[in-house]
């Protein structure tokens, strides 16, 4: 029984919620490794729609454990709010395990997030505010706290006060705000003990075991391979390993373990926040894909920026993650148009390049080289065969497949749960 990785290979927002949902039943645990509640996947399930920041994508299938690994970045008050949500909407969720290992996202940390952007003005980077940058910072730099930290109230009050001896003359010298005092953050984490404890796990070893017993995994990312911290478009990226690799780190779960790795690519590009973006579409067109593709952020309703397909990136995605299948989405957001274009290249001052450049100074130069594909008129929501698909549509779907290096699997012609081609399996 395998253990699959699913990514996203744009800058997000791919629709990699939609596509562990497809995967539904089959899968035994749904574990996330990486980023926080600085994501936003979109589930519709009969037309209802959810939205999860914190929670994996596998917490709204029957039977399947949701993990928390210890790659993650908690903010316990939107976990507990996110829990209540859904079962208010009768959902069970009290399958849901978390590593003692994962950090937490402290109060100061989301203040210090939203008032450096701010300090930074025009130079800022669009992160969404919820302290995801600061908290990684932390857990590098050895003050973070983390989710067991919370059973001692001893230690969790000396860590708090250490990291606030520094933090609190950051808040107040250089940003003019007011010093946060160790004893509300302390009491406001442990409010949450309780509730918090029998959820809390060492997840390696129970994902460890779960392999052990020939279950089915699958490692859902957060935040996408162009915001990857190392293989992203730095310095506008998250402060997370979101590419395939993370999954291990984030998770215990060591590379020999994992069997395949999805890919989830839109048909088309967005990306939110700031950074550059070589197929954006700045006219009438980049408004259209907004409209029609409902481009507006699950976690913050920032209008996402829109361009074309961009092969050069998911190239790039296949080979950084590995990935052995795609499901592409949104195919039908591109229906009505005259042409429909796929970036294959780039041109940096004159010389072209088939893959990513690696000096980031000619990234921000890239033009994309584009491929002009016939459109299609018809509206593709009802095709459940890839030879349902107009001959034009399919045409574009084979090209792309060939130009990213990966086969496409899947097919996205709708947000709802059966609005899908699936043309090879995803589990193998
Ligand atoms: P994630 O962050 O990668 O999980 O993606 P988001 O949920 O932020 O954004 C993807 C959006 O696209 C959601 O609103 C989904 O409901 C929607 N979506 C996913 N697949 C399709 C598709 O094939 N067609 C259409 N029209 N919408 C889709
Ligand atoms: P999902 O999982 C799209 C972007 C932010 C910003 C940058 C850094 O829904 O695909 P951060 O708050 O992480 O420090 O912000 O990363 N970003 C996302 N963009 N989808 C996401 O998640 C994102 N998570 C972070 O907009 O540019
Ligand atoms: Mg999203």
């Amino acid at each position: 029984m395998p253990a699959v990785v699913l990514v996203g290979a744009q800058w997000g927002d791919e629709g990699k919620g939609r596509a562990t949902d497809l995967l539904g039943s089959s899968v035994d645990y749904v574990v996330k490794f990486n980023g926080g509640n600085n994501a936003g996947h979109t589930i519709v399930i009969e037309g209802e729609k959810y939205a999860l920041h914190l929670l994996p994508s596998g917490i709204l299938t029957p039977g399947c454990t949701p993990v928390i690994g210890n790659g993650v970045v908690i903010d316990l008050a939107v976990l507990f709010r996110e829990l209540d949500g859904l079962a208010a909407r009768g959902i069970d969720t009290s399958a849901l395990r978390i590593s003692a290992n994962a950090h937490v996202v402290t109060p100061y940390n989301a203040v210090l997030d939203k008032v450096t952007e701010r300090f930074l003005g025009a130079r800022k980077l669009g992160t969404t505010g919820r302290g995801i940058g600061p908290t990684y910072a932390d857990k590098m730099n050895r003050i973070g706290i983390r989710v067991q930290d919370l059973f001692d109230e001893h230690i969790l009050r000396q860590k708090v006060e250490s990291a606030l001896a520094f933090k609190n003359q950051v808040l107040a010298k250089i940003y003019n705000r007011r010093a946060i005092a160790a004893d509300e953050v302390v009491t406001e984490l442990l409010s949450y003990v309780e509730r918090l404890r029998p959820m809390v796990a060492d997840t390696s070893l129970l994902l460890g075991e779960a392999l052990d017993d020939g279950k089915t995994l699958l490692f859902e990312a957060g935040q996408a391979t162009l915001l990857d911290v190392d293989h992203g478009t730095y310095p506008f990226v998250t402060s997370s390993n979101a590419t395939s690799g993370g999954a291990c780190t984030g998770s215990g779960v060591p590379p020999t373990r994992i069997d395949r790795v999805i890919a989830v690519i839109k048909a088309y590009t967005t990306r939110v926040g700031e950074g550059p973006f070589p197929t954006e579409l700045l006219d009438d067109m980049g408004e259209h894909l907004r409209k029609v593709g409902v481009e507006y952020g699950t976690t913050t309703g920032r209008p996402r920026r829109c361009g074309w397909a961009d092969a050069v990136i998911g190239r790039y995605a296949t080979r950084i993650n590995g990935v052995t299948d795609f499901v592409l989405t949104k195919l039908d957001v591109l229906s009505g148009l005259d042409t429909v274009p796929i970036c294959v290249a780039y041109d940096v001052v004159g010389v072209r390049h088939d893959t990513m450049p690696v000096n980031q100074s000619d990234f921000h130069h890239a033009a994309p080289i584009y491929e002009e594909h016939p459109g299609w008129w018809e509206d593709i929501s009802s095709c459940r065969r890839f030879e349902d698909l107009p001959a034009n549509a399919q045409s574009y779907v084979l090209r792309l497949e060939e130009l990213i290096g990966a086969r496409i699997s899947a097919i996205g012609v709708g947000p709802g749960r059966d609005e899908v081609i699936v043309r090879h399996s995803l589990l193998g």
